[in-house]
């Protein structure tokens, strides 16, 4: 297949300049990436028309007021048009505008349609012949990206914090701009806060922070073009401790201790990564360990890592958590999804490439455990979505109509990963990781399609040997349903050990607290996930009894454990489950169990009620989204999230 970049404007010769190392021509022009054309990558998650007229850069000068819960000031945004457009498309999702400006301050006409509940509203502006326009602006305080945490639910206590989250398409309800993974955008920011809180973004900072009166002045600037859906923000009582050379951990003062032990490993990673996918691009990699609400294990912003503190068990046993976030450095920051129903390439290569790096740093019996839950979590996202002929198991996902977020299962992280590994096992891991490493360099800093996958990994591995490209089966593996014939299987001697002590228990027998004590995280993981979904509660009391699980020190454990107690309608385990729904929400956690409980009328529905009143106050919008649809009450003004 033939594929077409068209580069608008004067972008082109600016794009050869930043890829052929030289200096771009004048000194503040940045690199333009892109915009693909072809109806493959057409953005539906986006109102923006970017090949009429598109969003370079990006400028914010924005107020964090947490009495309001508003960010607001200005969004100045350079642009380039086909010659005799004039006007540009941006998405907006309930921004609350006060004025449209061309830089010299003439007001420009401008119009926001009608609002679509998914997607937000198009905001519509005539700019005539400008190619620079202020927007003067307040996010909403129901922003679906961000969330204003109180004093109470942050660890220190005494001051307010201020998170977002980006991914996938939340950003448009605190920035103005043309939210799609296909414009990528540089970006510079000047934020003000309270002056006892520190701000910190997903970009370098520029220059020190700055004291007026009662206000600190912090300023980032992102040189290279990213995706708009990585801009990321975080305000709050924030401390910072170096991990190594070009590694270091921000959180609150109280857990910076834990989080710096926690998170020791990090240069090592980032080194094994290098080595495996080419030196990495974005300066520092530092993380954020955010207060317990955050609605995610991770999110990889560029430079800037954020975490959930619900990682940290004390013996780094989630620490490929880090490898994920720090491999999206390349397959999503890097090459980035053009549109959500390429979504797989950035998590299922991620998820391949975090498996590789594991192997680096902590040996190749973690990293088989690992792709081994990988191949039953992609077994159990088949069922989840229809069986092997559900039209969701494809990793070219139809998402028309459809939230981004129904594309957020383990076909697109588990099956992508597993294709990649067929494809490693069947031409040999030299020449894979070539081709992957050859990938990255061929595609930085631009967005990529399935289409565009699929031609690559054609012209650079296969090469024409058509008896590689029928073995690899690679249109079946992208755009079929279910798991192919020729998929490389895990090692079926990866958990030799435990898979034995699970037939034992299914005899009656449990491992002696000695064994399950030695075991490691993963295979508590592979022996708990694997037991049958509906155990008699005895058989749950005599497990936690033995090893203390539904107060497991591990957060993965505990949840596979709460998993199978309310499976089982086991009571005792209630007081742990409802400390474990209201002391973290990260959606992966309690989506599932507060879902299973709503889904038991008799016994598990008032639980879920009672719990989810005390505990949606907690939560981040993006899960309060998902878990009120299951209609227990508690949506406060009841009303979807308004835009203007
Ligand atoms: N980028 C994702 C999180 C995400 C995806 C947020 C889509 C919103 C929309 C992140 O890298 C991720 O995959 N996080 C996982 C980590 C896990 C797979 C190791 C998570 O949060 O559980
Ligand atoms: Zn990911």
């Amino acid at each position: 297949m033939q594929f077409r970049m068209l580069i608008v404007g004067a972008a082109a010769l600016l794009l050869a300049a930043c890829r052929s190392g030289e200096a771009p021509p004048a000194a503040e022009a940045a690199m333009v990436a892109p915009i693909l054309s072809g109806a493959d990558a057409v953005d539906i998650h986006s109102f923006a028309k970017p090949l009429e007229a598109r969003v370079t850069h990006v400028a914010l000068d924005l107020n964090v007021d947490f009495a309001a819960k508003r960010v607001g000031g200005t969004a100045t945004l350079d642009l380039q048009a086909r010659p005799g457009v004039n006007s540009i498309v941006l998405d907006d999702k309930g921004l609350e505008i006060a004025a449209i400006t061309s830089a010299d301050g003439k007001p420009l006409p401008y119009t926001v349609g009608a609002v679509d509940p998914i997607l937000g509203a198009p905001l519509t502006i005539e700019m005539g012949a400008a190619k620079k326009i202020v927007i003067r602006y307040k996010s909403a305080p129901d922003s679906g990206a961000l969330q204003w945490l109180s004093p109470e639910q942050t660890a220190g206590k005494k001051h307010p914090y201020l998170l977002s989250q980006g991914q996938a398409i939340e950003n448009r309800s605190w920035i103005p701009t043309q939210d799609s993974p296909g414009v990528r955008q540089t970006w510079e920011a000047k934020i003000r806060v309270p002056a006892a809180l520190t701000a910190v973004m997903s970009a370098p900072k520029a220059g020190e922070p700055l004291t007026e009166g009662e206000t600190r002045v912090f300023s980032y600037k992102m040189g290279k073009p990213v995706a708009p859906y990585l801009i990321a923000i975080a305000v709050g009582d924030l401390a910072f401790r170096e991990l190594g050379p070009r590694t270091g951990v921000w959180t609150e003062p109280a857990l910076l201790d834990k989080a710096a032990a926690e998170l020791a490993d990090t240069e090592k990673m980032v080194a094994a990564a290098e080595k495996l996918y080419g030196p990495y691009q974005w300066g520092r990699y530092d993380l954020l360990v955010l207060p317990p609400s955050f609605p995610f294990g991770g999110m990889e912003n560029p430079t800037l890592t954020f975490l959930t503190p619900t990682f940290i068990a004390g013996d780094k046993s989630n620490n490929s958590l880090v490898a994920h976030e720090l491999a999206h450095s390349w397959s999503g920051n890097l090459a980035t999804n053009a549109t959500w129903s390429d979504f797989w390439l950035n998590e299922g290569m991620t998820t391949y490439a975090t498996t590789r790096i594991v192997e680096a740093v902590f040996g190749p019996k973690v990293a088989a455990q690992q792709i081994a839950l990988g191949h039953d979590a992609m077994n159990a996202a088949v069922t989840e979505n229809g069986g092997p002929s559900g039209p969701d198991t494809r990793l070219h996902i139809d998402l028309k109509g459809r939230s981004p977020d129904d594309g957020l299962t383990d076909i697109a992280y588990e099956k992508g990963a597993a294709f990649l590994r067929t494809i490693e096992v069947a031409v040999g891991r030299e020449r894979f990781d070539a081709w992957l490493k050859g990938w990255f360099s061929r595609h930085m800093f631009e967005p990529v399609t399935t289409s565009i996958f699929l031609a690559d990994i054609r012209d650079n591995l296969i090469k024409g040997d058509s008896a590689l490209e029928t073995k690899l089966a690679l249109d079946q593996w992208v755009n079929q349903p279910g798991i192919p014939a020729n998929l490389a299987p895990a090692d079926p001697q990866a958990f030799a050990e435990v898979d034995g002590a699970v037939t034992a228990f299914k005899n009656g027998a449990q491992p002696s607290p000695e064994v399950w004590k030695r075991w490691t995280t993963d295979e508590k993981l592979r022996f708990l996930t694997r037991l049958d979904k509906k155990q008699p509660t005895a058989r749950l009391a005599s497990l936690d009894r033995a090893y203390g699980l539904a107060n497991a020190g591990n957060n993965e454990v505990r949840f596979a454990f709460l998993t199978l107690a309310v499976a089982a309608r086991y009571d005792p385990a209630i007081p742990a489950l409802e400390q474990f729904l209201l002391m973290q929400g990260r959606r992966k956690f309690v989506r599932p169990l507060i879902t299973a409980l709503a889904g038991d009328a008799t016994w598990g529905r008032p639980i879920a009620t009672r719990v989810y009143a005390r505990a949606r106050p907690l939560y981040h919008p993006v899960t309060i989204r998902d878990l009120d649809k299951l209609g227990l009450g508690g949506a406060v003004s009841g009303q979807p999230l308004t835009a203007k």
